[in-house]
């Protein structure tokens, strides 16, 4: 077993930073140590297979992000990215573990669809991989193998107010879902917009001629994630459930969960980059059918009316309590553009895998975060939040050694001819300029990215079994 040592560097965690030397044996961290210091009376660096330099760097645990979509199949095609070329995005950008959805089709037996996912990811991922259920059929034989799901380390299943025929449940069957989601402790994961509402709005819009990716964000408009968002709260109030609400963009909905919050409710809020740094008026209103490249849903929000504002604010205030993807790619070509003359069928998602860890790291740059609380909104909180804390999201002896080694002095632009190693013909992230460089990152011990080479490979990355979240009450 290969033995490492990282010197030299600042080691982050969730609640501090300092000069630590860390050991990894094998896949495992063994230690962190006093710069310089001797183990059991062993000249360390002398003795171990491999010393990486991390002077002036900053040693973090690996990201985690806990909401991906790798090929799913979605509007009428799939998404661009397999488990083998997103999860190596994903390495790419300093992210060790993913949390992918399982899909219960209409129709379908929950534990197909676990199994489908199985398939799809075995023996072909660059980094770890975990998964949750999306319950796409609420009824009595799948409430019945919700039971099930911790035994197999899913520990948290998604349930949508939106997308009426394809993934939707209504209040009824959120309900049931709730209640077993409070006797299991599986966390519901919410899509929270009024599906059937915002269909009538796009009915109504397309018939006016308004066909243009814009419309996308018109139509599924902040009322409707509020709306939704509040009644998910007050189901989970009634049922105890523990209430996760994915994909927050609109700063009502935020003001709704934080009011749960005050009122003692145990309920979170998850955020991704696309809702802090991108807008309706210049990604979705974009000339032409550019717009499309950003059509994701719930969407982009009014820069005009500063919801991207208020959710830094709320992440740095924790009434957002983490950062994940929804990395869902589509290409323009073939896919996006499915809804040429009726932005409806354009497929709904963004790929991001490959660029959350830098685009957050450049909120610390800006000022709107502290280095602990990127490290705790990247890696830590979703490991306690969905049942993986101890073995990731944290540098600790006994940690699965997953570590990113990032560079404050480095520098990273982002564009599809630059930086781009995701499964699609375009970048939404195009243009970006981040103050900071993933430099190395080990997968449980492994190199799999030492400056700017991919070491890694396909398989590498292992099915994690989760246990219950930490936030359990
Ligand atoms: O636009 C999105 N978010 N696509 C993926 C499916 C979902 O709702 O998470
Ligand atoms: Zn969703
Ligand atoms: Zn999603």
């Amino acid at each position: 077993m290969t033995t490492t040592l990282i010197t030299g560097g600042t080691v982050v965690t969730a609640t501090g930073r300092s000069k630590a030397d860390v050991l990894i044996d094998g896949e495992t961290i063994v230690a962190v140590l006093e710069p310089g210091s001797r183990l059991l009376g062993t000249d360390l660096p002398a003795s171990v297979d491999r010393v990486i330099d991390a002077t002036g760097k900053y040693v973090i645990p690996g990201g985690i992000d806990a909401h991906t979509h790798m090929e799913l199949p979605f509007g009428g095609t799939a998404a661009s990215d397999t488990f083998e070329t997103g999860t190596r995005a994903a390495a790419w950008g300093g992210t060790t573990t993913i949390i992918d959805f399982a899909v219960q089709t209409y129709g379908q037996r929950v534990f197909d669809g676990l199994a489908t996912w199985h398939q799809k990811a075995a023996g072909n991922c660059a980094i770890d991989y975990a998964f949750h259920q999306i319950i796409g059929d609420v009824n009595a034989d799948s409430l019945q193998a919700m039971d099930g799901l911790l035994a197999e380390g899913v520990s948290s299943f998604k349930l949508f107010m939106a997308y009426p025929g394809v993934f939707y449940s209504d209040d009824a069957q959120i309900l049931r879902a709730m209640q077993k989601s409070a006797d299991t402790g599986l966390i519901t994961m919410m899509h929270a917009e009024n599906g059937p509402a915002i269909d009538v709005l796009v009915e109504q819009l397309l018939a006016q001629g308004k066909t243009d990716p814009y419309y996308h964000g018109v139509a599924r408009a902040w009322q409707m994630e509020e709306e939704a968002t509040h009644r998910a709260i007050m189901i989970a109030n009634l049922t105890g459930a523990p209430l996760y609400v994915v994909h927050v963009s609109a700063r009502q909905a935020v003001e709704q969960l934080a009011a749960a919050r005050d009122n003692g409710q145990n309920v979170f809020g998850e955020t991704c980059p696309q809702y802090l740094y991108l807008s309706l008026e210049e990604n979705l209103g974009a000339p032409g059918f550019e717009g499309a490249k950003w059509v994701c849903s719930t969407p982009l929000r009014s820069r005009a009316e500063g919801h991207q504002d208020h959710m830094w604010q709320s992440l740095r205030t924790n009434d957002i309590q983490m950062v994940s993807t929804d990395h869902c790619p589509f290409c323009m070509k073939g896919q996006k553009d499915l809804g040429l003359g009726n932005f409806s069928k354009i497929p709904n998602g963004i790929g991001s895998v490959e660029h959350r860890m830098d685009l957050l790291y450049q909120g610390v740059v800006n000022g709107r975060i502290t280095l602990e609380r990127w490290v705790e909104i990247t890696s830590t909180t979703p490991a306690r939040m969905f049942g993986l804390y101890g073995k990731k999201g944290v540098i600790q002896p006994g940690a699965d050694g997953d570590i990113v080694i990032y560079d404050p002095n480095g520098h990273t632009s982002i564009g599809y001819e630059k930086t781009h190693h995701m499964n699609m013909d375009h970048s939404a992230w195009e243009g970006y300029e981040i103050d900071g460089h993933v430099d190395t990152v080990l997968s449980r011990g492994k190199v799999v990215i030492d400056h700017n080479e991919y070491l890694g490979a396909k398989g590498d990355g292992q099915f994690v079994k989760r246990g219950l979240s930490q936030y359990l009450i």
